[in-house]
């Protein structure tokens, strides 16, 4: 599976910017594979790379104002949509069982779930990482999960939008931890794309992104800028 360079554009654009962004994705490299989350009313400007909401709904339908399904997700073309990540844990008190629920909705609406796990610098600091992460990947894993729609996210909150990235010993510790989960745990946990999020930039792209384990990138304030997303992707080697 070619590595995954996703753009979390949080809630930031306009629908200008993601016609823009999506005209100058045209020609972007085929050794990685490319995909856009910008806010919802804006994914369906999308074209040139795979579309990606945010969040779902744990709902199929009914009384929950603003929130948005998976089918409806999946009816304006969805391929991909990030949950579990963690600002919608820690700003809307999403728990594991909750990530699991929208998993759910994703897989049966043939959307791949990227699962957004990671620890705090408490945890961290604590001793405490891979207990957290562990717990959040099998807590938050549909029992349906397969290497095919789930795509596990690492990403220590400490590195999210600090400009401080984990360091490669970080990086290769966690992904190697991950995967002997995912092995021991799924039968195609071999294959389960494994995502590094957390200030990646083109300064970092290329010694993140080529490390073992390291199937791909989440990348938030870096995904905003057009030439920046290139560098990033451009940087794994083909
Ligand atoms: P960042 O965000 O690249 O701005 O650190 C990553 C993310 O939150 O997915």
């Amino acid at each position: 599976m070619k590595k995954l360079i996703a753009g979390n554009w949080k809630l930031n654009g306009s629908f200008d910017m993601t016609n823009e962004f999506d005209q100058a994705m045209a020609d972007c490299a085929d050794h990685v594979e490319w995909l856009i989350c910008p806010p919802a009313p804006y994914i369906v400007n999308i074209e040139n790379t795979a579309r990606g909401a945010q969040d779902c709904s744990t709902n199929d339908n009914g009384a929950y104002t603003g929130e948005i399904s998976a089918a409806m997700l999946s009816d304006i073309g969805c391929d991909y949509c990030i949950v579990g990540h963690s600002e919608r844990r820690a700003n809307h008190s999403e728990t594991n069982e909750m990530v699991r629920e929208k998993a759910e909705q994703l897989l049966v609406n043939n959307i791949t779930a990227i699962i957004c796990v990671g620890e705090t610098l408490d945890q961290r600091e604590a001793g405490q990482a891979n207990v957290v992460v562990t717990d959040q990947i099998k807590n938050s894993m549909p029992a349906m999960a397969t290497a095919d729609n789930v795509v596990i996210a690492y990403e220590p909150v400490w590195a999210i939008g600090t400009g401080k990235a984990a360091t490669v010993n970080d990086v290769t510790t966690m992904h190697a931890m991950i995967r002997d989960l995912l092995k021991s745990t799924l039968d195609t946990g071999a294959e389960m794309r494994i995502l590094y999020g957390g200030s990646v930039k083109p300064s970092n792209a290329s010694e993140l992104l080529n490390l073992d384990n390291v199937d791909g990138a989440l990348i938030g304030g870096a995904s905003l800028k057009i030439e920046d997303f290139l560098v990033i992707g451009n940087a794994v080697n083909s």
